[in-house]
């Protein structure tokens, strides 16, 4: 029998429960990615699939799926994985799930920017590991965030969200992208202002990186440009490996040309450089952006919602653009 909707990984129960009688959908057995052999099997025939960040959707794999399909939905805002071009080009509708994972995907940021700047990582790892210690007034310093800049590299809604958050410890906001942002964006940021790329890194005590992996921001952060940061600055990311030259990046925190990273992501994930884990000065988790109960839920609640729409020849919910 072949499936209508293909469903590449369990999803949240009150997810399925949105499909009732949405008639025949298959659900991938595996708690794991598929193979890209598994995948093209399991679309064959599929009018819509809902995809995982770890799904590779390129021309091929909508080939395999055939005529028929109309809608891509991938659980995640990012959609670097969907060759959203070659859908276009098949009109297949892709979607997305941008703002359920705004908040917790800042708050993750901001728990990367404390860890690292005042080495909780470190700290919970010379405890564990039975070092002895004293309090005294020069053990373990970190770097205070009061009146530092945070330099936010894509200020759409989760770079907003983050730069919000820290206003709350008392950062200077600066920022740089594509766009100028609203005049009561920045001037609710406390006067956020936009740089060049360049004068971000020069001028920012912690640079967090909020834009989304395209051909134009792949390495965006390679060596060259990790030099201009100062040697006392952190690098956050919680958006994509790849926007980050992940060897010159261990180059630069191994040779303290910045200050530590708090990384979320990572360029072959789920593989981390063992240049990194062998670092004390980064805080590494693996890609937990999103990872709440409450945000899981709504990002497949609203994938399942827009591949219903697309089946009922409704207009999506959150169609990329
Ligand atoms: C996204 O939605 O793109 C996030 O990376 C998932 O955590």
């Amino acid at each position: 029998m072949t499936a209508r909707i293909v469903i590449t990984r369990r999803l949240p129960r009150a997810a399925m429960t949105l499909l009732g009688d949405a008639g025949r959908v298959w659900i991938s057995p595996h708690d794991r990615p598929l193979t890209a052999g598994e995948l093209r099997e399991a679309v064959a025939g599929a009018e819509a699939i809902v995809t995982l960040l770890h799904d590779r959707v390129d021309a091929a794999l909508l080939e395999a799926a055939g005529p028929q399909l109309r809608c891509v939905a991938n659980v995640a805002v990012g959609y670097d994985n969907v060759d959203a071009d070659a859908a276009r080009e098949r009109g297949v509708i892709v979607t997305n799930t941008p703002g359920v994972l705004t908040d917790a995907t800042a708050d993750l940021a901001i728990a990367l920017l404390l860890a690292v700047t005042r080495r909780i990582g470190e700290g919970e790892r010379l405890l564990r590991a039975g070092t002895p210690w004293s309090w005294d007034l020069s053990f373990m310093l970190g770097m205070g965030l009061a009146g530092k800049t945070l330099g936010v590299v894509g200020l759409g809604a989760i770079g907003q969200a983050t730069a919000r958050r820290a206003r709350a410890f008392g950062m200077q906001i600066r920022y740089s992208g594509r766009r100028q942002a609203a005049p009561s964006v920045e001037a609710e940021l406390g006067g956020a202002r936009r740089l060049e790329l360049d004068e971000l890194l020069e001028t920012a005590d912690v640079v967090t990186l909020h834009c989304p992996l395209t051909a134009e921001t792949h390495h965006l952060l390679d060596h060259r440009r990790l030099r201009r940061m100062r040697a006392s600055a952190y690098l956050i990311n919680t958006a994509r490996g790849p926007i980050v030259d992940e060897a010159a990046l261990v180059q630069a925190l191994g040779a303290g040309e910045i200050a530590g990273a708090g990384l979320d992501v990572f360029e072959r994930e789920p593989e981390v450089d063992r240049g990194l884990l062998e670092l004390e000065n980064v805080v590494l988790v693996p890609h937990l952006g999103s990872a709440t109960t409450e945000t899981r839920t709504a990002m497949a609640e609203l994938a399942v919602r827009n591949a219903l729409a697309v089946l009922a020849g409704e207009p999506p919910l959150t169609p990329v653009t």
